[in-house]
């Protein structure tokens, strides 16, 4: 593919932002330092078998302590943009109630750095974290959540609102409500359609309400919010696998970002899952509420699916069709590398019409680095990066308005579920002394980033 090998970063024009992402708790560590309640995935990590190798984000790479020497990190890269979170525990350590004044002087030393070292911060308000207080309440599931995460987004920008500009509101509510309350993969490990259906409905809620209160109080801030999105594919062309990965696009792609642009959640007859998320939560009574003008809309490509009819799978009747076993390309969590299917999906959302302006608010791969004398040549994180940001340049020559590009992630991090074994960092950490190591593909970033 010619595009890919004449990549230069400055084909994208001088105003597009090159940033790195993290998220709180992937990052932070110091889970009870300076007054922090627990966190629901604080608690969940301590149930067993939830965690590959029981890791817990007790530590992470105790970013809370080394965040001034990970910003300039950062800063030796090239990147402009750093989008970390706020981990709402720091802030609340119950939730609501009483704020934690040390949690908050925390992110102004963050924001302070970011800003003495020019690099201009992106706030994610939520990126999975949840106080275990509320969790224990029925976290997402509750009908209480929007006016919890109101005060919360009201708190964080009054506080940090004179020094940030851009707000994203939610980190893909697809990834915490499905995989929190109806597979029980994520905190807080929870299987019951109707708490998913709740769960649902409360981010879609919050959502378009987070984007209210945060222009109401700063009228200048740039405000979005991410998505995941996966291109749906069937595995065979018959009539059922294609009704399948209908339905999986349905659910993966348009259910969250439908609502936002005014369209409410999505109708097929054919999926009765539907039917009964628009009795569950009275969708044709919260249209309006759902929906807000966002300046930007985040989206987040980690792979293209493939899937088959499958009735054993409740409400869904889909199941995957692996990559590995149809040999395609595919990172080390098995997820397929296809970057036109990204390329689509960025044309995809833009068709829509009403969008204003696509970031690529997380993009990257894990891959088995090896640290050998001092040194990780990961050539394939940098083919991946190589393919993946010439098909965002091919979309954005075609006239799709893409303001920028956040890698994720600036260092190897807790996975979630898949605890230190995964990993995602353009920078090698050593879990046990903390030792950071540049790979070949931050290096790759760094000089890619002159061009
Ligand atoms: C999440 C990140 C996560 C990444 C890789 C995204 O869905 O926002 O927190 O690390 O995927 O799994």
């Amino acid at each position: 593919m010619s595009f890919q090998h004449l990549l230069k970063a400055s084909e994208f024009g001088s105003h597009f932002e090159w940033g790195v992402a993290i998220s709180a708790l992937q990052n932070e560590g110091a889970y009870l330092a300076d007054g922090k309640g627990l966190s629901n995935w604080d608690v969940f990590a301590r149930r067993a078998g939830k965690i590959k190798g029981g890791a817990k984000p007790s530590v992470a790479n105790d970013f809370y302590y080394r965040f001034k020497d990970d910003l300039m990190l950062v800063k030796a890269l090239g990147f402009k943009v750093f989008r970390f979170s706020i981990a709402w525990s720091r802030i609340l350590p119950e939730g609501t109630g009483r704020i934690n004044k040390e949690g908050i002087a925390f992110y102004h030393r963050l924001i302070d750095e970011c800003l003495l070292l020019g690099l201009t911060p992106y706030i994610t308000l939520y990126h999975w974290d949840l106080p275990h207080e509320l969790e224990k309440e029925g976290g997402w599931a509750s009908h209480q959540m929007l006016k919890w995460f109101s005060r919360f987004v009201k708190i964080c920008a009054e506080e940090y609102g004179g020094k940030v500009k851009n707000w994203i509101i939610l980190n893909e509510p697809m990834g915490f409500t499905s995989l929190g309350y109806m597979l029980g993969k994520h905190a807080p490990g929870k299987t019951s359609l109707s708490l998913f259906m709740s769960a649902i409905h409360n981010a879609a809620l919050c959502t378009a309400e987070g984007g209210r209160i945060i222009r109401a109080e700063l009228s200048n801030a740039h405000i979005g919010t991410c998505f995941s999105c996966s291109e749906v594919m069937p595995f065979k062309d018959t009539m059922l696998d294609i009704a399948a990965a209908k339905r999986a696009d349905i659910l993966l792609n348009r259910l969250f970002v439908e609502p936002v642009l005014g369209r409410g959640y999505p109708e097929d007859p054919q999926f009765s899952f539907l039917e009964k998320l628009h009795l569950h939560t009275k969708a044709w009574k919260y249209k309006e509420r759902m929906q807000f003008n966002f300046d930007f809309i985040g989206i987040q490509n980690y792979f293209v699916l493939t899937v088959k009819h499958n009735p054993l799978i409740p409400y869904l009747s889909a199941s995957e069709v692996k990559a590995a076993s149809r040999k395609a390309p595919h990172t080390a969590l098995g997820w397929e590398i296809n970057a036109d299917s990204f390329y689509r999906m960025i044309k995809r959302f833009w068709h829509y019409g009403s969008i204003k302006e696509i970031i690529i608010t997380e993009g990257g791969a894990a891959f088995k680095d090896v640290l050998h004398k001092g040194r990780v040549a990961d050539e394939q994180r940098i083919d991946y990066f190589k393919k993946y940001i010439a098909a965002a340049l091919r979309a954005k020559k075609e006239g799709v308005n893409l303001s920028g590009y956040f890698a994720w992630t600036l260092t190897d991090n807790f996975e979630w579920s898949e605890g230190f074994e995964a990993k995602f960092g353009l920078t090698h950490v050593d879990i046990d002394t903390q030792a950071r190591t540049i790979k070949d593909s931050g290096y790759w970033f760094r000089d890619f980033l002159k061009t």
